[in-house]
């Protein structure tokens, strides 16, 4: 039997990258805009997906699956520069659920905790909404539109991280993320610089290997609706900070905590935004606590980038 086609949009992102090396019972596409990616799994093809005429391209390829991965994900920049937060994030889903609806294919949008106020830890799926930034709000329209699709399935994962290849980062634009936290704290510590890290912020942090698996098995059991897809462990960010710092060999007193009103973003930020994934689990797919996810992280470090470990301590 052939393979079934799936095309990641977005595949120059951390969560594609772990796509394309994951998802190999796929025919795989992979799209990216700015960032040159190079896959020896997937073709690959340019597209800006606010370009209505770009995402034509689509049906040239007559996928049988589109997982939306592609976003503008800098928070700070989206409150900034809203239009451009709403082209990306709301039109361009648009224009890919418009073509997923018409060729009959399964849209998989990737979505996020930011969608909830923050004002409540263990959020469940079937909570209301009620984003506090440009960002939430973006992605919670997405979600409206995703939903339209007669085979749509919608992921909430909460801050992402994991190893991706220094080449992947090179040629960031700064509308996304320049690096995930936990590789950014990391490579700061490598660096022996002081870090203000936030203790009031609390999330469910996903690595992006273990959510890109669990996208592939809930295609193949062509799982549909709206799913908490992240870690298990409700942690803050200094917390999280420190696990790092001390997995890699890394002393944690260059990490001091701050509050959020310390930090000064320009966008309002959740602080209790972790998320119930009982509804996933339940549906047999694993998840991870924070340090089974760091565990990972470090053994592909060791292989990729022991650079980056501190050998001295
Ligand atoms: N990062 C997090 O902590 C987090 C948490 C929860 C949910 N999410 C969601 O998870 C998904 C993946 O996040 P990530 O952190 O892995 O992403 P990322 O590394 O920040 O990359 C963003 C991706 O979006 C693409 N993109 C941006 N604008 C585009 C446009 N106009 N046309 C086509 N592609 C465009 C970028 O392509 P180029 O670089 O090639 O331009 C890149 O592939 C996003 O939907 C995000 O909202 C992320």
């Amino acid at each position: 039997m052939s393979k079934k086609r799936m095309l990641v949009v977005g595949g120059s992102s951390l969560l594609g990258y772990k796509l394309l090396e994951n998802a190999s019972d796929f025919e795989l596409f992979s799209t990216y805009d700015k960032n040159l990616i190079f896959s020896k799994n997937a073709e690959l093809i340019k597209m800006n997906i606010v370009d209505q005429v770009d995402c034509q391209k689509i049906l040239e390829i007559k996928p049988d699956i589109i997982v939306n991965v592609a976003a503008m994900t800098n928070v700070d920049y989206c409150e900034q520069f809203r239009n451009e937060a709403h082209n990306v994030n709301v039109m361009g889903t648009k224009n890919l659920a418009k073509i997923a609806q018409n060729l009959g294919c399964k849209f998989i949008h990737i979505s996020t905790d930011a969608v909830f106020s923050g004002e409540k830890n263990h959020f469940v799926e079937e909570d209301k909404p009620n984003p506090i930034n440009v960002y939430g709000k973006t992605k919670l329209e997405s979600e409206k539109i995703a939903s339209k699709v007669t085979n749509y399935l919608i992921l909430r994962p909460s801050v992402l991280f994991g190893w991706i290849p220094s080449k992947y980062l090179q040629v960031r634009d700064n509308s996304v993320k320049k690096m995930n936290f936990a590789l950014w704290v990391l490579k700061k510590l490598n660096e022996k610089q002081k870090l203000s890290i936030v203790d009031d912020q609390f999330s469910t942090p996903t690595l992006a290997d273990n959510l890109s698996e669990n996208i592939v098995k809930m295609t193949k059991k062509d799982m549909q609706g709206i799913f908490h897809a992240s870690g298990l462990s409700c942690i803050n960010r200094l917390d999280f900070s420190k696990k790092i710092a001390k997995k890699f060999g890394y002393s944690d007193n260059l990490i001091t905590p701050c509050s959020s009103i310390e930090l000064k973003q320009i966008a309002k930020r959740s602080l209790k935004s972790c998320l119930n994934c009982d509804k996933i689990v339940r549906n047999g797919m694993n998840l991870l606590e924070i340090d089974q996810a760091i565990e990972i992280m470090y053994t592909q470090i060791k292989k990729e980038e022991p650079e980056l470990i501190d050998v001295t301590s």
